[in-house]
Formats: C-alpha cells, structure tokens, sequence
C-alpha cells in the first residue's frame, strides 16, 4: 500500500505501532523482528527508494503496511506513534527533525550523527520538541555483556581495560566509501559498550588509523587507539575491518584490571574472574538470558518501556553524545598525527561549530542558551516531563 492511497488500522494488543525509515540491509533486519514482535509492530515503510522499500515489505509478507517518501504522511496515514531510523548516518539528522518535529519519538541506528556537532544539533531539537530521541547501540543488550559488567564490578579502581575488534567484513555499500569505517561505523559499539562496563567516561585520546595495503575498504580499516578515562584508568583499542584470520567476535574481545584482579570476555558466552585467589568461568548460557531480548530487540524493549513509563533509557541522546565524541576524538588524534585530543575541548568546538552552522532561528537558540555543550547534555532528559505514551496507545 504506497502512502497517500489509503490508511490501515494500527495493530492492536498494545503494540507500538511504528514508521521503519529505510528498508536496506539493516531496515530489512529491523522489520523482520518487528514482523513478530510482540511490543511493536510495523505499520509504514519509508525510503527514497520506494521499489525497495515495497520489495523488502513483500519479502517479509507485510501486505498491509503504509509505504512512501515522507515520514510525516507516512505515520499520519499508518497512525504510528514512534518512528526507527534506519537510514544511513548522513540522512540520520534529516529523518530524526522530520520525524520529532511531527510530534514522534525515534529509535535511531547508531552512529547517531557523522559529527559531534550535528549530535548536539538533535540534543536540542529533542529540548524542543520533547520527543524521547533515543539512539539503539545494539551491542549493550547482551546477557554475557552484563554478566561482564557485574563481574568488572567486583574489581574495584581499575588500572587498565582492552578490547581487540580482528574481523573480516564484506558489506558493499556505505561503508566501503566511508573515510574511518572502523572507527565510525564499528568502533562506536566498542566504545559504547566500555561506558556501559565501566560505567567511567573518556577524558583523551590518541588513535592512529590506516588501511592494511590488502583492503576492500576505501578509508582506514584498522586503527589502534589509548583513552584516559576520568578514573584515571586506560582502555588500549585495536581494531581491524580486514582480518582474514583469528577472528574475534562482533563484540571484540575483552579484559580488564583491577585492585582485586582481572575479568574477560571473549565477547561471545565465555566471561572469566581472577579475583582475591579465587577463579571463576562463567560459559553457556546464563539464567538471565531467558527473558532478555537481545540486540536490536533488546533497544526496542528499553525505547518502548521508556515510553510507556517516562524512565530515561541508556542511550537517550545525551548520554549518547560521549560515544560519538570517542569516535570524532579518535579520528581527530589520527588526522594529527596522534595527537592528543581532549573531549571536554573537541565537545565545546563542536557546539561553536553547530551555532555557526545552524539555520533553525529555534535550534540556533537552545544552542547559543546553553552555558557549555557539557551542560547542554546534561540538560534535563526525555523522561522528566509527564508527556508520556500511556499503554502502547496514543499519548
Ligand atoms: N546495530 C547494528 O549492529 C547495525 C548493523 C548494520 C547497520 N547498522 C546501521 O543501520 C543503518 C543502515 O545501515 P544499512 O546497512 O541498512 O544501510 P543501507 O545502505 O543498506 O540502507 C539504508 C537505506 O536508507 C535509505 N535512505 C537513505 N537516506 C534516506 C532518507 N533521507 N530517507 C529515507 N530513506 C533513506 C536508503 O535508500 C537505503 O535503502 C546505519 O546507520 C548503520 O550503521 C547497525
């Protein structure tokens, strides 16, 4: 059904129903889970290329569901009540205003912006609109990832962190053209999932990337990076998109240490604690894997339940900010040399960069009202005002 011809009736049973804003690789993957799920269901499609948006629909027997070039008229006419933004990163932006200044919330794919700059941009199109703007860092919603977690806890202070990401991707598309698709289209996970098992933040970096003389990658593929974090611990970063051998997993492959001992995990279902004398292996499945959706139904469990119970989810945009501003530090750092970069610094350029930018007399505002970019994401989040979806129906 293409947008404009007719209207289909939300699903029923409380499921949120929902806009899939490009139906590509990843869209494809998105609906599919949605197609079963059994808190959201896809009422509309949207994509620039409306041939494949109608075939991805078919391919996933969805006969029913609004298809069209528009985001506002698509949810309009499909009666979605939130939008997931599957586009790629450059038209993240576009999609999120679109969808926010239509009255939506949006789940969006990272990496939430190509900048930092246009990151801060969203934070305040959120203030305006006070649309939940959450971004789905997939690679958080792990059973073992959380039994690493717990287990990091026990540690105490810690001294050092690693992650080594070895893997051999074939994806024809956008990031075969992308100048850091390691950094930026993978790593952002890595370093996104060191925030969430540390629970420290990124102070500096310095990164070094290139591009192994064998890759099918246009831009740098491989990069090693060193974070300082506020603790005053380190996480060491290798990574590597063309690896033909000893893969690690998407997850990479962690350790960490600290005053009482040293933790990994393989980033699969094997996590292991030396601690106080004590040994301890963790493998196969863990009891709290049962019932916790994973991946991207693991985001779409903790948007939906964020929007029916006003709770502020992990990666809210602002919390996301500091993931990105990881990524735009390394890529910085590598550009000059190896430079040190300081986020604090690159944070409040970046803010400059979007005021100047910024053509929205609205966004230019919030913007130029914020004391710093640091305050401007610590603004209050979706979440501390009372507008709310009530049960999976309208708000
Ligand atoms: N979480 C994960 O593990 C994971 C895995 C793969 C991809 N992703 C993310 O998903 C996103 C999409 O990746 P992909 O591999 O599906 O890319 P893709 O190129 O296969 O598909 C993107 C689609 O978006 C459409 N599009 C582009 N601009 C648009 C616009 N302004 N309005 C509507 N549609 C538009 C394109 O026509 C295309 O069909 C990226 O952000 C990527 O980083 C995440």
């Amino acid at each position: 059904m293409t947008a404009g011809t007719a209207s289909v009736s939300p699903a029923s049973a409380g499921r949120l129903p929902v806009v899939v804003v490009g139906a590509g690789a990843m869209g494809g993957e998105w609906l599919r889970m949605l197609a079963t799920s059994e808190i959201a269901v896809p009422v509309g499609i949207v994509d620039l290329d409306l041939e494949l948006a109608r075939t991805t629909a078919a391919s996933i027997g969805l006969d029913d569901v609004v298809i069209g070039a528009s985001v506002a008229d698509v949810a309009r006419l499909s009666g979605a009540e939130a939008v997931i933004n599957v586009t790629v990163p450059q038209a993240h932006g576009v999609v999120n205003e679109e969808a926010m200044r239509a009255g939506l919330p949006v789940l969006c794919e990272k990496p939430l912006a190509p900048t930092v700059a246009e990151a801060l941009r969203q934070v305040a199109l959120a203030d305006i609109t006070g649309e939940l703007l959450m971004v789905s860092q997939s690679r958080r919603y792990f059973p073992h990832l959380a039994v690493f977690r717990e287990v990091v806890g026990r540690l105490g202070a810690l001294a050092a962190v690693s992650a080594d990401f070895f893997h051999e991707d074939h994806e024809p598309g956008f990031r075969e053209r992308m100048a850091h698709p390691l950094l930026v289209d993978m790593s952002v996970h890595h370093f996104d999932q060191l925030r969430y098992v540390t629970g420290d933040e990124p102070v500096a970096v310095r990164c070094t990337s290139w591009n192994p003389p064998w890759s099918w990658f246009d831009g740098d593929a491989a990069a090693t990076a060193d974070f300082e974090l506020a603790s005053g611990a380190r996480f060491a970063y290798a990574g590597s998109r063309c690896t033909p051998g000893l893969q690690t997993s998407f997850n990479a492959d962690w350790r960490v240490y600290g005053e009482n001992g040293a933790a990994s995990w393989d980033g699969e279902d094997v996590v292991r604690l030396e601690a106080a004398g004590s040994v301890s292996e963790e493998r196969g499945s863990v009891p709290e894997a049962q019932d916790t959706p994973e991946g991207i139904a693991g985001s779409l469990a903790e948007f939906v339940a964020a929007l029916r119970s006003g709770a502020t989810p992990q990666n809210e945009v602002r919390a996301n900010v500091l993931s990105l501003a990881m990524v735009e530090g390394a890529i910085r750092s590598t550009e000059l040399g190896g430079d040190r970069v300081v986020l604090a610094g690159l944070l409040e350029e970046s803010l400059a960069q979007a005021i100047v930018a910024e053509r929205s007399a609205d966004i230019a505002d919030v913007l130029r009202s914020w004391t710093s970019a640091a305050a401007g994401i610590t603004t209050p989040a979706w979440g501390s005002t009372p507008a709310l979806i009530a049960s999976g129906g309208a708000r």
